[in-house]
């Protein structure tokens, strides 16, 4: 089975070509080998490569830039989208794409619902938004992971961010007022190879299209994340941390305050997924061994 992932440069797409090892074919293209600006480029590199099985880890995701660069942010996160939905219309092979929990107010009491009505607040979240529609539109064979709050030891992420402010600063001002589930790009990925086993030929994912909430489980602030990422014990710089609330640390992006997804659906279908703590720690774990390695 030849699976093709785009984004494989990203954290999601090069978390994937690990957990994917041993599913099939594994076509690994990085945005040098396919630019998912290029409409003409996406259905050529599909047409010749007649994939099984497609996975959209590409995405625009600078959040606050986007809010000054709508028509790429859409570009790249609804306009490639559908393009590639109607490829894997067109082979016959299902699509999997991400979304994010950045497509909700963040108004809501409990964790979002996969059926709950989206109404994003930024750019971003309306260009995801706008790539779950199309590629719904189109009507092929598609899952649509939601997840949230992506980390790991490559790319930019808020672990990374934390790690390296570590090194310059002694004290870290943290919005606490923003609550939802850090995610390891490794969770996420395992979690995606995990409904490609669940299914014993991709055409079997057409039970399951559809969207899923797929994130770790449980909930933190910001700042709570940081408590957690500076408590590890492999973690040696330790600065001083102070919550902080939203308004004091303006973006030009507007954030949801209440991000956790429900993923009662996701764990039914496909299984359990871990709790936020306990895939830091072993990322943490992992940063380390790295380290002594190097
Ligand atoms: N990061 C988060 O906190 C978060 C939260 C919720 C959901 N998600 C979703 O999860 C998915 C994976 O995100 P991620 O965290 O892995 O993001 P990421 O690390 O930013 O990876 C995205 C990848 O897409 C590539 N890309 C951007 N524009 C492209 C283009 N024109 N052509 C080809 N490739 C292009 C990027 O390449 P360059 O590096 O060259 O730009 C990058 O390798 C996305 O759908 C995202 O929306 C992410």
């Amino acid at each position: 089975m030849r699976i093709v992932v785009t984004g494989s440069g990203g954290q999601v797409g090069g978390a994937l070509l690990a957990s994917l090892a041993g599913l099939g074919e594994i076509v690994a293209l990085d945005r040098a080998r396919l630019n998912l600006a290029d409409d003409d480029a996406i259905r050529t590199a599909l047409r010749e490569l007649q994939p099984a099985l497609i996975i959209n880890a590409a995405a625009y995701t600078a959040v606050d830039a986007a809010e000054s660069d709508a028509a790429t942010a859409f570009r790249i996160n609804a306009d490639a989208p559908r393009v590639l939905a109607e490829e894997a219309e067109r082979l016959g092979a299902p699509l999997i794409h991400y979304s994010t929990d950045y497509v909700f107010d963040g108004s809501k009491d409990g964790a979002w619902l996969e059926d709950d009505v989206p109404a994003p607040l930024s750019v971003y979240g309306r260009s995801k938004l706008a790539g779950e529609q199309a590629i719904a539109a189109v009507g092929g064979v598609h899952l649509i992971l939601r997840c949230s709050w992506v980390y790991g030891l490559t790319g930019k992420n808020f672990l990374l961010t934390m790690l390296k402010l570590a090194d310059t600063r002694d004290a870290l001002s943290i919005v606490d007022d923003q609550i939802g589930a850090p995610t390891w790009s490794r969770t996420i990925a395992d979690a995606t190879a995990g409904i490609i086993r669940h299914a014993s030929e991709p055409a079997q994912l057409a039970a399951h299209t559809g969207v899923y909430h797929l994130c770790a489980g449980g909930q933190t602030s910001w700042f709570g994340f940081a408590q957690a990422i500076f408590a590890h014990p492999a973690v040696t710089r330790r600065p001083a941390l102070h919550p902080i609330a939203t308004a004091e640390y303006p973006t030009p992006a507007t954030r949801p305050a209440n991000s956790r997804l429900n993923t009662d659906k996701f764990r039914r279908t496909f299984g359990d997924l871990p709790a936020w703590g306990d895939a830091l720690a072993e990322c943490l774990q992992l940063r380390g061994e790295l380290n002594m390695k190097a």
